[in-house]
């Protein structure tokens, strides 16, 4: 009698907590798919989840515990007031900054850089393309370099890219990696200081995510396998930086022809495949920095007393509205629409180019 009323009880419990159960995970299901997409990737993201969607609990809470967990991590240092003391001291000749572009941008975008931070910087800048032109080749001379990539924006195409960066990073003996996209304006001397206060030999992922909580994708096993795999990775249109240490550990995945391969096995862009390495493959977590900014946040939101404190900014053009940062500066936004000339002669006044500007 007792026995059997346990043994009640106990399905009782046992069928109320797996109500329980489907319930949050019903939540968290409309919770999820009411989030709506910003950019492509977020659509990438929503349809990873149907496959997703077959398996256990377990990994659901896990992934939920950890996007938690990552969501209150203070973004560290970055955010800090004081200095911390250099943990190596480094130049600039200790980065290898590659700057993505393609042949179509050569004179709309890239131009516009080679005027402003990659003058400053030519050491350090190697241009990575997809197409032959003298103009760039007298400008840079090696530096420029032709990925004999295709020039389409698919994903084969920005793997095939990444792809060479990497290779092109290793050769260089270069201490840290550094990636930026056409529309990005670096500052240099804010990188250096960042990077400083890292050793070059530690595992070190630096970036800003675009999304708030971790991708999910499919890993491809083959024997049509799958694996769902969740991981957060730092938005390419933001910037990011890897240090050498980290970068050899990916080399079983990232050099040669590996890096394709890797990107085809889950099936999402270069930057996402970056992420997939180091997060989900290395296990070594994204250090998150509010200094590096993509076209695709509101850069109005970067104040004025804090743009020289940036490493990367953007700009960019939403529905005939253009997002840029909010900066008087010395030239107007006829002149300057990107604010990359007013950026410049705010960091560096003694560009010749530069209007002679009223001391402060
Ligand atoms: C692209 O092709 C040219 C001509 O074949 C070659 O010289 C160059 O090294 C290639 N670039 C890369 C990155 O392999
Ligand atoms: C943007 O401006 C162009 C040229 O002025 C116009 O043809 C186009 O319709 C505009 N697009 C939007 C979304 O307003």
């Amino acid at each position: 009698m007792f026995k059997n009323n346990g043994k009640k009880t106990a399905i009782s419990i046992a069928s109320t907590a797996c109500l329980c159960l489907l319930l949050v995970v019903l939540v968290v299901q409309h919770h999820r798919f009411g989030l709506t997409g910003a950019n492509a990737r977020q659509e990438t993201v929503e349809s990873a989840v149907d496959d997703n969607n077959k398996k256990g609990f377990s990994a659901y809470i896990t992934k939920l515990s950890r996007g938690r967990r990552e969501a209150h991590k203070p973004s560290r240092a970055s955010d800090s007031k004081r200095d911390p003391a250099p943990a190596e001291d480094i130049t600039a000749d200790d980065i290898f900054i590659a700057v993505k572009t393609t042949k179509k941008f050569h004179q709309s975008r890239l131009n516009l850089l080679l005027d402003t931070w990659i003058s400053r910087n030519m050491q350090q800048t190697y241009v990575f393309t997809d197409g032959e032109d003298e103009e760039l080749k007298k400008k840079i001379g090696s530096h420029a370099i032709n990925t004999n990539c295709s020039a389409a924006h698919s994903r084969q195409a920005l793997s095939c890219k990444m792809a060479v960066e990497y290779d092109k990073f290793i050769e260089s003996g270069k201490k840290w990696f550094c990636h930026v996209d056409d529309d990005n304006y670096v500052n240099v001397r804010t990188l250096v200081k960042h990077l400083s206060q890292y050793t070059h030999t530690q595992d070190m992922y630096i970036g800003k995510p675009s999304l708030d909580r971790p991708i999910e994708a499919t890993e491809r096993l083959g024997d049509n396998k799958m694996k769902p795999v969740n991981f957060w990775f730092a938005t390419g249109g933001a910037g990011f930086c890897v240090s050498r240490g980290l970068a050899l550990k990916m080399s079983p995945w990232a050099s040669g022809g590996h890096f394709m391969n890797t990107a085809e096995k889950i099936r999402l862009p270069d930057d996402c495949t970056i992420g997939y390495i180091i997060e989900s493959v290395l296990s070594v977590p994204l250090t998150r920095s509010n200094l590096f900014h993509s076209h695709l946040e509101n850069l109005q939101q970067v104040s004025r007393p804090d743009i020289y404190k940036q490493i990367t900014l953007s700009y960019g053009m939403f529905e005939n509205k253009s997002n840029i940062i909010n900066l008087k500066g010395v030239f107007s936004v006829e002149e300057d629409p990107s604010r990359f000339k007013s950026v410049h002669c705010l960091l560096y006044p003694d560009t010749p180019w530069c209007p002679p500007q009223v001391a402060f």
